[in-house]
C-alpha cells in the first residue's frame, strides 16, 4: 500500500479538548491507512497525565478495541510499568500512527510496518495530543515513534534509557511545565519476539529504562 495522493490532510480541530480529537480522528483521511481498519484507535489516559508513551501503530486487538496497547504488547507494558513503580493510570498511551497497518492473510491479517508517508499524514494528531496534555516526559516505544519525535538517525539500541531535554512545545507555558523530557526505550512487542534465552534480560532492560523515566518524573 502506498499513501493516496488524493487523500486528504484533515487537520486536527483546535480547543475540543482530547474526547474531541479523538472523536475528531475518526473521520481523518489524510492517508489511505483509514479504509481497511476498523477504527482509528486514538490515545487512551488521563488528560493530567505527567507521562505519555508513544508506540508505533495499533495492531489486530487495538484495532479491533478501538483502545491502544490492549493486546499481548500491552499486557508486557503494563506489567513491565508496574515493575518500574509507574501506574498506567496515571499514564497516556498513544501510537505515531493511529490506523492499523496490515496484509490480510486467510488466517489472519499480519503487521505492517507503517511507512514515513503514514508518520507524516498522522503526525498532526500527535502534536495535538501533546500539545493539550503537555507532558513532563514523552517515552518512545521502540524505533519508529523514537525516529519521528527525537531524530531519523535515533538508534534504540546504543541511545535508549538516556534522558534527553524536549524543545519547550505548546501547551508547556500554560501547564506551568517548565522542563521537559524525551526518552526511547525498546518496543514490548520487540521483546516478545526475542529468544526465549534471552527475553528475561530484554525485560529487565526496559524495567531499568522505565525506572529512569520514572525519576524524571520525582
Ligand atoms: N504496538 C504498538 O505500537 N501500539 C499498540 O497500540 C499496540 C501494539
Amino acid at each position: 500500500m502506498t499513501a493516496d495522493p488524493q487523500a486528504s490532510t484533515v487537520n486536527p480541530p483546535g480547543g475540543v479538548g482530547l474526547s474531541g480529537l479523538r472523536e475528531a480522528a475518526q473521520g481523518c483521511r489524510g492517508c489511505e491507512l483509514w479504509e481497511p481498519a476498523t477504527q482509528a484507535v486514538f490515545g487512551a489516559g488521563p488528560e493530567t497525565a505527567r507521562i505519555v508513551f508513544v508506540g508505533e501503530q495499533p495492531g489486530d486487538q487495538e484495532d479491533l478495541r478501538g483502545e491502544p496497547f490492549v493486546g499481548p504488547a500491552g499486557r508486557l507494558l503494563d506489567r513491565a510499568l508496574a515493575d518500574s513503580g509507574i501506574d498506567r493510570g496515571d499514564a497516556y498511551v498513544t501510537n505515531a500512527v493511529k490506523h492499523f497497518r496490515f496484509r490480510p492473510t486467510p488466517k489472519r491479517r499480519l503487521h505492517v510496518s507503517p511507512g514515513a508517508e503514514h508518520i507524516a499524514a498522522c503526525r498532526p494528531w500527535l502534536d495535538a495530543e501533546l500539545a493539550l496534555l503537555a507532558p513532563e516526559i514523552v517515552v518512545c516505544l521502540g524505533a519508529v515513534a523514537a525516529k519521528a519525535l527525537i531524530a531519523p538517525s535515533f538508534r534504540i539500541t546504543k541511545d535508549r534509557g538516556r534522558l534527553l531535554p524536549r524543545p519547550s512545545a505548546l501547551g508547556d507555558e500554560e501547564a506551568g511545565v517548565q522542563q521537559s523530557w524525551l526518552m526511547a526505550t525498546t518496543h514490548p512487542s520487540a521483546i516478545l519476539r526475542t529468544p526465549d534465552e534471552e527475553r528475561a534480560a530484554a525485560y529487565d532492560a526496559l524495567v531499568a529504562d522505565l525506572r529512569v523515566a520514572a525519576s524524571a518524573l520525582a
